[in-house]
């Protein structure tokens, strides 16, 4: 290996992606004025401030991590004069669909040439089985979706494939439905939705995988703290993981027992993990991340844990490359239909770089560690996660790693190259 440092710190990483995503969502439809901080200011978070906005909602940013939204109500949405752009965002259509379907009016949504080659039947499906009428690309499996909303019926759906996405669009669609909506789960997904709607006032309840919302009149407006992302503290994570002598502290991060997975792994692979100060804070669990390097070493990585931790499989990649012995991720297909196919994008890098690895159809295997080749540039797919995981196995490995395209990270964590270059070796 080429010298690797040690890295030592404290860090605050920005608000949760998933968590302002539904506040601003779901504020804009309450009976009142709410207040949001720590709001996650990036280009996929503020595609949704747009939609809402445009919609007919105040949102109105009064600094670019605290929102002020003016609740219009269920039912106090407006037709849009123009079409919706997620940009990037899958978080943004997928949630969007399932509100736009439960409107009677008629809303187009599309985003960029990414968002456009993604799978939206697992969402238009159930949707068009409540009622909604909805056109897309296809046989409408794919952006832009042309969605005429109205009445909708309560149905029972088992989701074919794990996504909180899919079922946070239908419990939203639920609170309109004539009748409640339930939906099952195949592997349980992070349950933002259904805190922050059942805090908002909503009746929600769980039975084993599966998730009934009833119809509502009315959501209660918010004001509350978004707590930093893990998704976000995760690439950190691992870098201090696999650097012995490594103390590095992540304050005020969102700790979702749904989202902890890539903790879990660390842990397995060797690393000194501990939560700090845990709290529970407008109903989602917070605490401060200490994280001890001690080097890693290889694990296997089972199907079932995969939902908690989908979207840090590239930076556990890099945790592998950088590990001793073999890392094995399965049961993880959906990755191939991410922002970028992301098994086929890290074992490309990686390779590139000199890293033994290998694709399966449904995951990867990596064998560390090796050594890393300087001065290659990797190809980031436009796809922030793989662009930051791969700055981070270049500054861990102390090698002069590239990344040709590094605009994508601003659409989760603008503010990143800037800590970590401030994390000194
Ligand atoms: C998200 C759910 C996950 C995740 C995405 C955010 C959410 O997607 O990968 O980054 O906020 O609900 P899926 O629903 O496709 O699993």
């Amino acid at each position: 290996m080429s010298r690797r440092p040690a890295f030592r710190g404290e860090i605050v990483v920005p608000g949760d992606k998933s968590i302002s995503h539904r506040a601003v969502l779901f504020a804009a439809l309450s009976g009142g004025g709410s207040r949001v901080r720590g709001f996650l200011d990036a280009e996929d978070t503020n595609r949704t401030v747009a939609m809402m906005q445009s919609l007919g909602a105040p949102v109105e940013k009064v600094s670019p991590t605290e929102l002020r939204i003016g609740g219009v109500g269920l039912r106090g949405l407006s037709e849009p004069s123009d079409v919706i752009d997620a940009g990037n965002s899958g978080t943004t259509i997928r949630i969007g669909s399932g509100l736009l379907a439960a409107q009677p009016f008629l809303s187009v949504i599309t985003g960029d040439p990414y968002l456009r080659r993604r799978p939206m039947a697992r969402v238009v499906r159930p949707l068009t089985l409540m009622g909604a009428s909805i056109w897309g690309r296809e046989g409408n499996q794919f952006p832009p979706l042309c969605i005429r909303g109205g009445a909708l019926k309560g149905i029972r759906h088992e989701m074919p494939v794990a996504s909180a996405q899919v079922k946070s669009a239908l419990l939203l669609a639920g609170l309109y439905a004539d009748s409640p909506v339930t939906v099952t789960e195949p592997l349980p997904t992070r349950d933002h939705t259904e805190r922050m709607l059942s805090a908002m006032g909503a009746s929600l309840s769980r039975e084993g995988a599966s998730i009934t919302v009833a119809p509502a009149d009315r959501l209660d407006p918010v004001d509350r703290v978004v707590p930093g992302d893990i998704s976000s503290a995760a690439f950190f994570l691992v870098l201090a993981a696999a650097a012995p002598g490594s103390e590095l502290v992540v304050r005020n991060v969102g700790v979702n027992p749904f989202r902890t997975g890539a903790v879990d792994v660390l842990r397995r692979m060797g690393a000194e993990i501990l939560f700090g100060n845990e709290r529970l804070e407008c109903g989602e669990p917070v605490a401060d991340i200490v994280v001890r390097g001690r080097g890693l070493t290889g694990v296997r990585i089972a199907p079932e844990e995969v939902p908690g931790l989908i979207d840090e499989v590239p930076i556990l990649c890099v945790a592998a490359a950088l590990a001793d012995g073999r890392t094995e991720i399965r049961g993880a297909a959906e990755l191939r239909v991410k922002e970028s196919d992301r098994i086929g994008a890290m074992a490309a890098n990686l390779s590139a770089l000199g890293v033994s690895c290998g694709e399966y159809p449904d995951g990867l295997w990596v064998e560390g560690p090796s050594r890393i080749r300087g001065g290659i540039a990797c190809g980031s797919r436009g796809d922030h996660r793989i662009a930051m995981s791969m700055l981070v196995l270049g500054k861990a490995a102390g090698s002069d790693v590239g990344v040709d395209d590094t605009a994508c990270i601003d659409t989760s964590f603008p503010g990143f190259r800037a800590m970590l270059e401030g994390l000194s070796g």
